[in-house]
């Protein structure tokens, strides 16, 4: 390995001096606590039914909108939407082929509620079962418990007739590896002082836009030799670097004002096993009251989890906010929790999905997105299929974690999969 995690921290520290922070801290939605601003992203039309979600349901909600239409009910439309990702080994972010934990084991999370009957079903940890989803809805519908975790769960799974399986895709798999070979300096992962491409740890004198270059370079190649598509290197590149924390969030609303929410993630990139994020939490990843709305969340599940955010922004609506002034709220209470600090707020991100019972929505983001031309996006069908651009509260990009020095803009718009 020609670059170490020590060369990291020392160049954190020197470039988070250098080159500050690509954010600015101004609040460009402020006024929207009044709930009157309006967005793109913020519908005050009273259209029913709607499916809202996060974009990579999006393929899958005109099936979804159909059988709402032809009289589903609102959980199992929400279900087919996030089963879609689920079940495909392309998406990486949810069931089969999600990026697994720091030992290379998927584990997966999910919580749902269903509005009409007031109930809520959740699991965390789960192992070998794709369609976490459908596990959460089945301890809601054949448990007296809310909520189940790892190995109880799995076992709940196979004895309600899941199949287990290998979620770990060959994909997956090698991008473990990579991320796995990229972080090793002090143990024996990834090519050794006897492979003849080995380097000693390069001298941190180069400017940050060379260092940036090196390293891309060198996981691109690494990821050449341990076999990943051409097409797919840069892709697995990025998400070493900034390991995603991936999930579909999606709530439906029927004709009859009926709503439901659910919401599935393989959860943080290589996270410590046993890590849950917000996801599997009611309150946090999602939650949904039939008198009010329905909320979700994507991103950093550690601050989601802090401010209760699905929660928070149920009961704010409930208190008469629109569903953009209310995901606002919950976004500003993260940034209440770092005092408003950028150093430490440009670490994290979170998108809220945001339904009221009446068929108004909103998307809100803590940043734009991570990087300029890639906002934010929703997908939402109230008739008619469509994406959307996130309301962000902060202006400027995120920076993932952990805490590299900024890429510099030029590489952005150099490289491809950094745009
Ligand atoms: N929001 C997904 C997670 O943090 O696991």
């Amino acid at each position: 390995m020609t670059f170490s995690r020590r060369d990291f921290v020392k160049t954190s520290v020197i470039g988070s001096v250098a080159a500050g922070i690509g954010a600015t801290s101004v609040f460009p939605h402020a006024s929207a606590e009044s709930g009157q601003q309006g967005h793109a992203s913020q519908k005050e039309t009273s259209k029913r039914p709607v499916i809202l979600c996060a974009n990579n349901g999006l393929a899958y909600v005109e099936a979804a909108y159909a059988a709402l239409k032809g009289g589903a009910d609102t959980l199992d439309a929400a279900i087919q939407v996030v089963k879609g990702p689920e079940n495909d080994p392309n998406d990486d972010s949810v069931g089969l082929g999600g990026l697994p934990n720091e030992e290379g084991v998927v584990e997966l999370d999910s919580c749902c509620m269903h509005g009409p009957t007031r109930r809520a079903g959740a699991v965390g940890g789960v192992r070998n079962i794709k369609n976490v989803s459908m596990v959460a809805k089945a301890v809601m519908q054949h448990t007296g418990h809310v909520m189940l975790v790892g190995e109880g769960a799995e076992r709940f799974a196979v004895d309600m007739g899941f199949p287990r399986e290998n979620l770990l895709t060959d994909r997956s798999r090698k991008i473990w590896m990579l991320w796995k070979q990229f972080n090793s300096d002090r143990d024996w992962w990834g090519p050794g002082i006897a492979d003849p491409h080995w380097e000693p740890p390069a001298p941190d004198k180069k400017p940050q836009g060379e260092l940036w270059r090196d390293r891309i370079q060198q996981l691109q190649q690494q990821a050449a030799s341990l076999g990943i598509e051409p097409e797919y290197q840069l892709a697995a590149v990025r998400r070493i670097l900034f390991p995603p924390t991936g999930t579909i969030h999606c709530s439906a609303l029927n004709d009859k004002g009926e709503i439901s929410g659910i919401t599935t993630t393989s959860g943080l990139a290589f996270k410590l096993p046993g890590r849950v994020g917000d996801s599997p939490i009611i309150g946090a990843g999602c939650y949904t009251d039939q008198d009010v709305g329905s909320a979700g969340a994507t991103g950093s599940g550690e601050e989601n989890i802090k401010v209760a955010g699905a929660h928070t922004i149920v009961e704010n609506m409930r208190h008469g906010m629109s569903p953009q002034a209310a995901g606002m709220d919950a976004l500003k209470r993260i940034v209440r929790n770092y005092n408003g600090d950028m150093n430490k707020l440009r670490f994290m991100d979170m998108t809220y999905y945001v339904l009221r019972k009446d068929g108004a929505y909103a998307a809100v983001s803590l940043w734009e997105g991570y990087s300029a031309g890639h906002p934010h996006k929703f997908a939402v069908h109230d008739g008619t299929l469509r994406s959307e651009t996130a309301t962000p509260l902060l202006q400027g990009y995120s920076q993932e974690w952990p805490p590299f020095p900024p890429i510099p803009e030029e590489l952005k718009k150099d490289s491809e999969y950094l745009k």
